[in-house]
């Protein structure tokens, strides 16, 4: 969770939103008692969002770019037409059973596929058009993950990408994380490729659609 709206405000803004389904509740309890850097989940307030933004937009094909134990997922699964699919990737072989097994619950799971590896071998290797991504892995990689998801995406779809505002050091970026991601920022708001807003929720919500 991020500090950068008062504790108390982001529990009224998370008890003012929708309540995700059970089993969603469960893995985020089973992530904070079994996983190491449960914090990393994205939760009810983002999962809500991610969720209503797939069934508003009704994307045929979501990537999600860092998946751990499943929670923006299966959130996004929840969303989906049924045949839609959502391609998700991680690199830790410590989360995979987790969701697999949360997925194998759900009566949306199926139509989440899990590949292990680097994300950028990942998108890569997609041959479709993608409708929908979710960017939300290590730091760095973001620019390439974007550009890749970019070209792969059609005009009209959408791409959002987590922790935009990292913890407020965009402001003074020192490390390579948030310097990556202030650049990134930088760019989105003058590519003519696409339209954007950075939303300030949770730890910052960049949302660009793909011009068409
Ligand atoms: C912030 S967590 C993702 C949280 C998830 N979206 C959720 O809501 O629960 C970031 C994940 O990205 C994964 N990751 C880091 N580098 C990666 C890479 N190069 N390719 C794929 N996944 C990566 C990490 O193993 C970690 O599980």
């Amino acid at each position: 969770m991020s500090d950068l709206i008062a504790p108390d405000l982001e529990d009224y803004a998370r008890r003012s939103t929708h309540p995700e389904p059970e089993l969603l509740q469960e893995l985020a309890a089973r992530t904070h008692a079994e996983m190491g850097c449960p914090q990393m989940l994205t939760g009810r307030l983002e999962g809500r969002l991610l969720a209503l933004l797939v069934q508003i937009h009704q994307p045929r094909l979501v990537v999600e770019v860092g998946m751990f134990t499943g929670y923006s997922a299966l959130s996004m699964a929840e969303g989906l037409p049924e045949d839609g699919r959502i391609v998700t990737c991680d690199i830790d072989p410590k989360v995979a059973g987790l969701a697999q097994e949360t997925f194998d619950r759900s009566p949306h799971g199926h139509k989440i596929e899990i590949r292990m590896g680097p994300a950028l071998k990942t998108i890569q290797a997609l041959e479709e058009t993608i409708d929908f991504s979710f960017i939300d892995a290590d730091k760095v990689g973001y620019p390439d993950y974007y550009e890749a998801l970019l070209q792969r995406t059609r005009p009209g779809g959408l791409i959002l990408m987590d922790n935009m505002l990292m913890d407020g050091r965009v402001l003074d970026p020192q490390e390579p994380g948030p310097i990556a991601i202030d650049r990134l920022n930088q760019l989105l708001a003058g590519d003519d490729r696409v339209e954007n807003v950075l939303l300030t929720v949770r730890d910052g919500v960049q949302l660009v659609r793909k011009r068409g």
